[in-house]
């Protein structure tokens, strides 16, 4: 053969070869749109996709959130669920502001020692893994008291069915889900006494079909008889026979009166806006006041984004806020939290008096003021009124407790461990609490979901939430000070680099591109310890243009997709 010949033949035999190989994406991500009526950003396209169909079919934002919480349940396994509990921050057209707290309870029989051993000692493994490690879902309950209250379309099935399909029928996995499902493999055989759905013999691969017939008849119950049909009958039983025979402590009473809370947002003004976020026993809101508060006097953009002197700043206002979270917060029907010393103006400063632009504190010098797999997920969503839902909700870990409810196909969450199992000692993310946070039977875990809604004029302005444990409050933070202080599109804001101090471990947490050398060096110098770990939180936001039109981003950092019209 002639080396042209050879060539040619080499030539084609590449082409050939890169046709094959081309790898065809499962999904294509929308992260980034701009639409002129209505948006919703989700953690899985599918979820995007539902909730768009209600919103088009003439769904206000509420109808939207519900077909979304479920569709998430079947297509996000790893946070979206009926077997956890979240958070709703809702803002009607006319501007009213309500919150629902649908966060799990302790079950009745719960008691602050449930997780020590002989010694005193927190085993960390039992408020982790397994159904002891569970508190009583609230999402059903939250889902129907949303829907009572302020459902448009009025018709509970509808928004429930495509679910039903899209768990019997089963939807495409993306590469990511794939790579998940193979991972956790382990536990999902170690931590359940059947074999769950997302357990197979063969290695899973992007774009095969997830089936899960047992989520399916469960969603129809509830489709078919509303609330009851998870806490009463069946499902009910499921839950209930799961946990004898696993260890757990979840009984029927415990279900049948769970009860969601609709609570009054915590409310501030920052530089012309007004922030409306989530009260205990959410942290989110208290600490996001704090946070905004403590960095109010500073001249942000002078210093320059992502600075070492913002960064430094930043950086020693939240390891005084997350003091403070430490010790203070816990849900506020158990334990007297000193709501009004944590958002007082003049306490807030006070906390700040230390701080040296110069040095960096340590957290061993900074005690609470004297008076969290980083799973989770969250979706933003508008309608074409202008009607606005923020919603995080959380089974805690990646697939929670790791355990299914055999029967009824669902995963159940591990949120004691947002509980101070021992005061002092790390939960899953780090984070040390006090008596405020311990274990109580009926008492609500304390929790780091920040839903946040942002006006300015009276007018929408912008709808934020992530996961992220611990990080969430700081990447919200973050996500606001990018856009109203530092002008950055929607796109940079949510998709720049991050960074999270909590007080405990001592030290800034970076994202692997976060901060230039010199930065860093700087920061150093000034007695930070840096440590690069993974990504920080997956932000879904929706912004309104001064014109109307609605920006809506999906991060890059995971499967995470904006629908709109
Ligand atoms: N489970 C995480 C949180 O509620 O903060």
């Amino acid at each position: 053969m002639s080396r042209i010949k050879l060539s040619i033949f080499l030539l084609v035999l590449m082409f050939i070869g890169f046709t094959h190989c081309k790898v065809e994406p499962v999904y294509n991500f929308q992260k980034d749109i701009s639409v002129k009526n209505a948006a919703v950003v989700t953690a899985h396209p599918v979820a995007s996709e539902i909730g768009l169909a209600v919103l088009r079919e003439g769904g206000n934002a509420v109808d939207a959130a519900i077909a979304v919480q479920f569709a998430l349940a079947v297509c996000y396994p790893v946070a979206g669920n009926i077997g956890g509990g979240g958070f709703m921050v809702y803002r009607d057209s006319l501007g009213e502001v309500s919150c629902l707290d649908f966060r799990e309870m302790a079950p009745s029989s719960a008691h602050a020692d449930m997780y020590l051993d002989e010694n005193g000692e927190a085993i960390s493994e039992m408020s982790r893994r397994g159904h002891l490690a569970a508190g009583v879902p609230g999402t059903v309950d939250g889902m129907w008291e949303a829907f009572k209250k302020y459902s448009k379309l009025k018709d509970w099935k509808r928004l429930i069915n495509p679910s039903i399909k899209i768990a019997r029928d089963g939807y495409k996995i993306t590469s990511r889900q794939a790579r998940m499902f193979n991972e956790e493999k382990e536990n999902f055989n170690k931590y359940n006494d059947h074999t769950p759905a997302l357990v197979k013999e063969s290695p899973w691969k992007k774009g095969e079909l997830l089936m899960q017939p047992q989520l399916a008849s469960t969603l129809e119950h509830i489709a078919n008889k509303g609330v009851d049909g998870f806490y009463q009958g069946i499902v009910a039983d499921h839950i209930v026979n799961s946990m004898k025979a696993n260890g757990g402590i979840i009984t029927h009473e415990d279900l049948s009166s769970y009860t969601s809370i609709w609570r009054k947002p915590i409310q501030f003004n920052y530089e012309g806006y007004t922030i409306y976020s989530m009260p205990p026993p959410s942290s989110g809101g208290v600490a996001l006041c704090q946070l905004f508060e403590m960095i109010e006097p500073f001249d942000l953009p002078s210093m320059g984004f992502h600075s070492s002197e913002s960064v430094h700043l930043i950086a020693e206002a939240e390891r005084r806020v997350y003091a403070d979270r430490s010790k203070h917060l816990g849900d506020a029907d158990y334990y007297p939290v000193p709501l009004a010393q944590l958002l007082d103006s003049t306490y807030i400063a006070s906390r700040f008096n230390d701080f040296n632009p110069q040095k960096a504190n340590r957290s061993k010098d900074i005690e609470a003021g004297i008076i969290e797999s980083e799973e989770t997920t969250h979706y933003s969503i508008v309608d074409q009124w202008g009607n606005a839902v923020s919603i995080t909700t959380t089974i805690n870990g990646g697939y929670g407790s790791k355990s299914f409810v055999n029967g009824a196909g669902f995963l159940l969450n591990n949120e004691m461990d947002d509980f101070s199992a021992k005061p002092g000692t790390p939960n899953l993310y780090g984070l040390v609490g006090a008596e405020a946070n311990k274990i109580e039977p009926g008492k609500r875990m304390l929790s780091s979901m920040t839903p946040t809604i942002v006006t300015k004029n009276e007018n929408l302005k912008m709808i934020v939430g992530t996961p992220g444990g611990s990080t969430i409050i700081t990447s919200v933070f973050q996500v606001i000070l990018n856009k109203i202080e530092y002008q950055l599109s929607l796109k940079e804001a949510v998709h720049n680099p991050r960074f999270h101090h909590q007080w405990l471990p001592d030290y800034i947490r970076l994202e692997k591109n976060a901060l230039d050398v010199s930065t860093r060096d700087t920061l150093t110098k000034l007695g930070h310890e840096l440590q690069v770990k993974g990504n920080i939180g997956k932000v879904e936001a929706i912004w309104i243009e001064e014109d109307g039109t609605i920006k809506a981003v999906a991060d890059w950092r995971a499967d995470d997709h904006a629908s709109g019209y």
